[in-house]
């Protein structure tokens, strides 16, 4: 039996790294996928991997950092695939490295944009329909920097923070509404935001990351997306307001 036989989900950020991969499991899963990104050069190729597994895969541009693009997204796949059970908020930017004394005020905006506003503005939306059918799993992207600190990533650090809150704060909200909230902590996972980062294509600063991680080796975005099946799924029926960590031991020194 596939865990989201029929489910209709919705993921943030498909096109690349974890939520291409997550996207890809989710259709494994037999789960009717809406990818929800920027229109990229990966469109193409993304969306053939996911329709391989399920050709009911759609594509929707949206810019997660704006409330009326996830409305009239969110409007689309309950238009398409009649419901809305699992979102999978995972958008996120790395964003420029400089101590807060030094950083713009543009650089923090851009940041908490995408990462922050852009989950609380994914949630309100899909809870205002979840609401209507009193189920649902959302599942949103933190990170071991939602838990400790990093030097240089202040506005990245903050918004990830943030998104645990949000999450706990929610997950209470609804608790009783038959809707589960949770979150998903990556250590560093090799995807194309960590040679934007400056982090896999430079052989030092990567043998220092990864020596970060007690299982001694970033982590790939598959094993992400084993988590992200078992929060959405019912494996996990009883689980909200957590956070999970799949880190390699990072978060356990
Ligand atoms: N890679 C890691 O080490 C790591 C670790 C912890 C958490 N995360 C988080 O996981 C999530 C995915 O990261 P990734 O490494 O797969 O990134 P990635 O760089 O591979 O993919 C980023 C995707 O986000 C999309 N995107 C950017 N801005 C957007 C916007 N405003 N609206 C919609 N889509 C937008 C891009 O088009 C791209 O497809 C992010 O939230 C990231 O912070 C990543």
């Amino acid at each position: 039996m596939k865990k989201l036989e029929n489910k209709s989900v919705f993921i943030t950020d498909g096109l690349s790294g974890i939520g291409k991969a997550c996207a890809i499991a989710a259709a494994k899963e037999g789960a009717n996928v809406a990818v929800a990104d920027l229109k990229s050069s990966d469109l193409v190729r993304a969306m053939e991997e996911i329709k391989k597994e399920n050709p009911k895969a759609i594509f929707i541009e949206c810019d997660v950092s704006s409330f009326t693009a996830v409305k009239s997204a969110i409007e689309t796949v309950v238009k398409t695939f009649g419901t809305l059970d699992i979102a999978l908020n995972n958008a996120g930017i790395g964003g420029d490295a400089n101590r807060v004394g030094e950083m713009s005020e543009e650089a923090w905006l851009k940041v908490i944009g995408v990462n922050l506003n852009g989950v609380f503005n994914c949630m309100h939306h899909e809870l205002e329909y979840m609401l209507t059918k009193k189920s649902g799993s959302i599942i949103n992207m933190s990170s071991i920097l939602g838990k400790v600190g990093f030097a240089l990533s202040s506005h990245y650090v903050a918004a990830k923070h943030g998104v645990i809150g949000l999450t706990q704060a929610a997950a209470l909200e609804y608790a009783t509404d038959g809707i589960r909230v949770n979150a998903i902590s990556p250590g560093f996972i090799e995807t194309p935001l960590l040679v934007k980062g400056g982090i896999s294509d430079k052989p030092e600063v990567k043998q220092f990351v990864i020596s970060k991680h007690p299982i001694g080796r970033f982590g790939t975005s598959e094993e992400i997306a084993a988590g992200f099946i078992f929060l959405a799924s019912s494996d996990s029926s009883f689980i909200t307001g957590t956070a999970l960590e799949i880190d390699g031991g990072y978060l356990a020194q």
